[in-house]
């Protein structure tokens, strides 16, 4: 991996994606991404990992995607380079993915947090898709995941100026869940993922789809997922376990099975 640096921690079963183009901003090149993508669907197979982060440094998360390689693409280069099969597999994994970000998460950069299910902030974080100012527009979803996170007016504003928001607004638009002291986001967002990790992991999975589909589908739909997903936890030696040591008055012992 040349773009980004991956550490595991068997004990509390949390990994850490770190996105290193430093010089760059972090931003994201076609390479980063495969690399990125391809670290997400390893920690996905592994069972010692129950909770993923990713995050940049105190200055940038990312700030977009590489323009340097894009600005000379034809939309027939765009088409056949097909980038956004690699989001739509980042987008796939089934492990909740914590974003800790600091500094500049704009375009790419701010679409990716949004890609993750949970974002803790620096409050030096901006959060912005200033791809009208250059020219285009948003490809990473960002029209669609900024909207449904914090309505159409904000939405439109946003991607129509291209004006970056503070941390602070962002918390205010329910875009991201906490803001810390720059000193304390990557804690921050360790101590939520240890949280998570104590969980069933089987649970885990069934309930992140759960709220997912709730973007993606009407409510009785939706209602009707969630249910099948709440019968099949009962299928795992993790109910069992969980509501067992609840009346033996004991923390549970998850096995994952
Ligand atoms: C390539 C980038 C970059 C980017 C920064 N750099 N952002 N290179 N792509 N998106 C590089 C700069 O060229 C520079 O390298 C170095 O990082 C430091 O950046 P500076 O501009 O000198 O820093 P600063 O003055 O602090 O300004 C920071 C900034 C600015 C406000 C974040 O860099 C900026 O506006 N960046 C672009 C943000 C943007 O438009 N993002 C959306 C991209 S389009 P050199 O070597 O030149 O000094 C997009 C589409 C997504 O994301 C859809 C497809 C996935």
């Amino acid at each position: 991996m040349e773009f980004i640096l991956v550490t595991e921690q068997h004990e509390p079963h949390v990994a850490l994606i770190q996105l290193n183009r430093p010089k760059e901003l972090n931003a994201l090149n076609l390479q980063l991404m495969l690399e990125l993508r391809d670290a997400l669907a390893q920690l996905d197979r592994n069972p010692a990992v129950k909770v993923i982060i990713i995050t940049g440094n105190a200055q940038a998360f990312a700030a977009g995607a590489d323009i340097k390689q894009m600005s000379d693409k034809s939309a027939i280069d765009m088409l056949t380079i097909d980038q956004f099969t690699t989001w739509d597999q980042i987008r796939k994994t089934k492990k909740p993915i914590i974003a800790a970000v600091s500094g500049f998460a704009l375009g790419g950069g701010c679409e990716l947090a949004m890609t993750c299910d949970m974002i803790i902030a620096s409050e030096t974080a901006k959060f912005g898709q200033p791809e009208i100012k250059i020219g285009v527009m948003p490809g990473a979803g960002g029209t669609q995941r900024l909207t449904k996170a914090i309505g159409k007016a904000k939405a439109m504003e946003l991607v129509l100026t291209g004006r970056f928001i503070s941390a602070d607004e962002a918390l205010s638009y329910k875009l991201i869940n906490k803001v810390v002291p720059v000193e304390m986001y990557l804690f921050e967002a360790f101590t939520l993922a240890k949280e998570i990790a104590q969980m069933s992991p089987i649970a885990i999975q069934l309930a992140k789809e759960a709220v997912n589909r709730s973007f993606e589908t009407h409510l009785d739909e939706g209602l009707q997922f969630e249910r099948k997903n709440f019968y099949l936890t009962f299928a795992s030696q993790d109910q069992k376990e969980g509501m067992q040591a609840f009346i033996e008055k004991r923390k549970p012992n998850y096995l994952g099975k």
